[in-house]
């Protein structure tokens, strides 16, 4: 078959269009005839892009840990998925990727496709679509009319947050570029505030919830702004129990999980037409490279997919 693979710790110039072996089939694992796979800009950079979850090195590997496509046939101890199954999911980080045109996943890790979706776009909501669920539901516990503030509101994970708090009923505030002002009013921002003009702890106070998805400095100027007992999750950096402590406040630092029960919800919505994943660009496999290459660019409006079957 034909993946996208790289033999060399570093960036997108590493990566490689070549011929490959097909992926073995483990205990409980289907394999996919990928027809899309969507990237994180930044995955390159993570340790278990490199290695196995016991840290042994794994190169060559392969990138892109969202698919969208068919079962191709399951291992024999599958019982819930079967060859024809047209599925969506979040791989396992410590494995090889879906940059590929096929790819072994943990059957238990995939969900019907939302029929409403085409692969490109079915390919857009695994790894966004759950950060931004298990961020705002499994650890802000947001309820109907709490305020949350959320930081990189026009990326990936971002573009779902917005739409899933709105679905929930909270006030949303957002920060973006402000190119990016009447897509987030479109996706159900009640206000968005451009991080380049504005600093935003001088624009908001007591919100009940921070979702950050920018790190560094952002995430620093955030706690001030939460209420007491307020919340904040982030999925790019690290929030201190004692900085917490100090604010009152509660915090997380999460890393995304694959849940099917959660797709399967997060699908009904899309089919439901309530929340749509925002395709920034679409590459074909063979220009893998360039798609990290402009997702590391930055400015991207939601997610960079391979278009893997035309
Ligand atoms: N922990 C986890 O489970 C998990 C899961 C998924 C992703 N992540 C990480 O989370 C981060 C975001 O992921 P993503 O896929 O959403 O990335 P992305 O699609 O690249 O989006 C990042 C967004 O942040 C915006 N931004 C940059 N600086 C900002 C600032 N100072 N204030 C407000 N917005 C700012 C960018 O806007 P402009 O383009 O306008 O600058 C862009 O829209 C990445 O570091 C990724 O590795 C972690």
């Amino acid at each position: 078959m034909k993946a996208v693979r790289s033999r060399t710790r570093g960036g997108p110039e590493t990566l490689r269009y070549e011929d490959a072996p097909e992926p073995r089939l483990g205990e409980g694992d289907a394999l996919v005839r990928v027809h899309a796979a969507a990237i994180t800009p930044t995955e390159l950079t993570w340790n278990s892009t490199w290695t196995d979850v016991h840290g042994k090195d794994r190169r060559p590997i392969v990138p892109s840990f969202e698919v969208s496509g068919k079962v191709e046939r399951v291992a024999p101890d599958v019982r819930d998925l079967a060859e024809g199954d047209t599925v969506y999911g979040l791989l396992n980080f410590w494995r090889d990727g879906a940059a590929a045109e096929y790819a072994a996943v943990r059957a238990a890790d995939l969900a019907p496709k939302p029929r409403s979706l085409d692969h490109v776009q079915a390919a857009a909501v695994p790894l966004s679509g759950l950060t931004a669920w298990q961020a705002l539901f499994d650890h802000a516990r947001l309820s109907r009319g709490d305020r949350v503030l959320i930081h990189g509101a026009a990326g990936g994970v971002g573009s779902f947050a917005v739409q899933f708090a709105h679905w929930r009923g909270a006030e949303v505030i957002a920060t973006a570029s402000k190119r990016h002002d009447e897509f987030l009013t479109g996706l159900g921002a009640d206000k968005v505030l451009d991080y380049s003009s504005v600093r935003f702890e001088e624009a908001v106070r007591d919100v009940d919830a921070v979702l950050d998805t920018v790190g560094g400095d952002t995430l620093e100027r955030s706690w001030g702004v939460l209420r007491e007992h307020g919340v904040l999750v982030t999925i790019a950096g690290d929030a201190p129990e004692d900085k917490a402590a100090k604010y009152g406040v509660r915090a997380a630092s999460i890393l995304v999980q694959p849940n099917r029960d959660q797709l399967i919800q997060i699908g009904r919505l899309v089919d439901a037409g309530t929340i749509r994943p925002i395709v920034a660009s679409v590459f074909s496999l063979s220009n893998a490279r360039e798609a990290f290459a402009q997702g590391l660019a930055g400015h991207n409006r939601g997610k960079i997919v391979l278009r893997v079957v035309a």
